[in-house]
């Protein structure tokens, strides 16, 4: 084991599976303290268990981050589990893509309760402790659509736009207190969540296929590719980098066409 990691205490959000499941694993291999919350009740235990059977700190809580009083109970219960918390990695997302005018309000309430809101629960919930500690980390996975549209993916794309809005503003408000709050923004990623996409194609091979060409090098990350990234931009070895994005997409957003 490395110990890039050792002394932060970490929640990490929408921890049960996909990227947040990658970091959980790579941060307990740098000697991390986790805290998992995930509102998959039966995915987050049993991930949880597996990796407190190998021996490494972690506690969990099943909860949803759209409830910000559920949100302050599991930071109170991650404080008695594995200590106070120093760093959160905002990850919980989901995908909400229609063509605007079919979006309904329902639609477009739960993109950005879920993907805007819920990071605002755990950041004001945990910014407190932070204060207090003198500093901390807080990670906002965000996406290449923080800055780039995919027609027929409205509303998602504002919601990861404000999201990268709020990394920059919590960074300079909280810069004083010697908290650094940055975004991390992957492009594809091979999860759960991007083959969801694939299937609703008439033809989801194609349509995998479609998304592999549009990558420089052909094919799209692993969820353990982005957590490296996470590793790195948590842990004490960029001390001055803050209210900045960190984009992880293989070059996908700076071509300009596919060759
Ligand atoms: N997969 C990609 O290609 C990709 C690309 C760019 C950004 N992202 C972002 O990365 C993050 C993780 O994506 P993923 O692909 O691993 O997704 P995923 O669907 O595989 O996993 C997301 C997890 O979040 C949980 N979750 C969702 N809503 C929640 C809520 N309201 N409260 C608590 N937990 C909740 C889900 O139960 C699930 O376990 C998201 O923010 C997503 O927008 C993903």
């Amino acid at each position: 084991m490395s110990r890039r990691l050792s002394n932060k205490r970490i929640l990490i959000t929408g921890a049960a599976q996909g990227i947040g499941l990658a970091i959980a694993n790579a941060f307990v291999r740098e000697d991390a303290s986790i805290f998992l919350i995930d509102r998959d009740e039966t995915l987050l235990y049993q991930e949880a268990a597996k990796l407190k059977n190998e021996g490494y700190r972690v506690g969990a809580q099943a909860a949803d981050i759209t409830d910000a009083k559920a949100i302050a109970a599991a930071v109170s219960q991650a404080q008695s589990e594995i200590g106070r918390i120093n760093a959160l990695v905002n990850n919980a997302g989901v995908n909400v893509f229609a063509e605007p005018l079919e979006t309904s309000d329902e639609e477009w309430n739960r993109c950005f309760d879920i993907n805007l809101k819920g990071a605002w629960n755990c950041s004001k919930a945990v910014l407190p402790g932070l204060i207090e500690q003198g500093g901390g980390v807080i990670l906002n996975i965000t996406s290449t659509h923080s800055f780039t549209i995919i027609p027929h993916t409205f509303p998602y794309p504002l919601a990861k736009h404000a999201l990268l809005g709020m990394t920059k503003s919590l960074g300079l408000e909280y810069a004083p207190k010697n908290i650094r709050v940055n975004a991390l923004a992957p492009g594809y990623v091979a999860t759960q969540k991007v083959i969801d996409y694939w299937a609703g194609f008439p033809d989801p091979e194609a349509a995998k296929a479609e998304t592999m060409k549009l990558h420089p090098g052909g094919r799209i990350a692993a969820p353990e590719e982005i957590a490296m990234a996470a590793v790195f931009m948590i842990s004490d070895e960029c001390p001055f980098m803050n209210a900045t994005c960190l984009t992880v997409d293989g070059g996908l957003s700076v071509q300009q066409h596919p060759a």
